[in-house]
């Protein structure tokens, strides 16, 4: 490791490829420079570089030494306010033997992402990272997860499990909306909208003055959803790869 670049352990060993992060969200020709030797030293196959579209002389940097535009980094916030319960039943909490079916979901909804995007990632890999973090999730006990339940063959599924959300802390007053899906069929509907209204609910009565959620630029549904739930974008950057 040196200041600028990190190897990302979990990546690495997640895709099979030395993967690694420029820590900082700009970048001078010298550390520029720096950076790509660290990166020959330490046989980096992928470089992330996460980068404020603000400065336009980095992405001339990044995009002169043949980084690749993958996503816009959307980052919303909403300042927490009380929320009338909702008495909606068709949100609950996650049971251990909802997981089978939140995977087949997780595997199918997150098309838009910066690792679908960049080809050098396999569809199926990419299918299975976020499998993963669903898992992860679920099995944290600081995590709380909610599934959006529909009448078995209502929207087309065998188990009557349509969505989830998984809601975590970044410390005990800023809340984040970790992972959130609908499966196909039940997009549309209004689950994704009671299912984040669950989420604030629950931030809210766990003493959370912020909830911050991350999406994709290209996810104008998401983005739509979090603005009509009073969210607001608060900081965007621009995520690079670079494969070596
Ligand atoms: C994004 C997603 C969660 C929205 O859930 P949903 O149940 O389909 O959305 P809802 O029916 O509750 O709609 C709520 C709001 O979302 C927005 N929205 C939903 N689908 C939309 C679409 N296709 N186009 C534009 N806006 C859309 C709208 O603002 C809508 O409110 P409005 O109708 O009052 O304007 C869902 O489409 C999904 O799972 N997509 C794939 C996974 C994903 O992108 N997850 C988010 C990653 S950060």
């Amino acid at each position: 490791m040196f200041e600028i670049c990190r190897q990302l352990e979990w990546d690495s060993q997640f895709f099979e490829q030395r993967i690694a992060r420029i820590e900082c969200e700009r970048l001078t020709s010298t550390q520029l420079a720096q950076v790509l030797k660290w990166c020959e030293e330490q046989r980096i196959d992928c470089l992330y570089f996460l980068c404020t579209p603000e400065d336009n002389d980095s992405v001339l940097l990044a995009e002169r030494a043949g980084f690749h535009f993958v996503d816009i980094r959307i980052e919303l916030n909403w300042n927490v306010e009380p929320q009338s319960l909702s008495l909606d039943t068709t949100i609950r909490e996650f049971h251990e033997s909802d997981l089978a079916a939140l995977r087949k979901i997780a595997s199918q909804v997150y098309g838009n992402t910066r690792f679908s995007y960049d080809n050098r990632f396999s569809a199926d890999r990419v299918s299975k990272l976020y499998q993963e973090w669903l898992i992860q999730s679920c099995q944290n006990p600081l995590h709380k997860v909610f599934v959006a339940t529909c009448e078995i063959g209502e929207h087309g599924d065998e188990d009557g499990i349509a969505g989830f959300i998984t809601c975590q802390f970044d410390d005990p007053e800023i809340g984040r909306i970790g992972l959130l899906g609908l499966d196909d069929n039940a997009q549309g509907k209004g689950l994704g909208r009671l299912l984040v209204q669950t989420a604030q609910q629950f931030f809210n009565s766990a003493g959370a003055h912020e909830v911050r959620v991350v999406t994709q630029g290209r996810n104008i549904p998401a983005q739509r959803l979090y603005q009509r739930r009073g969210f607001r974008t608060q900081k965007v950057g621009l995520w690079y790869h670079k494969w070596f």
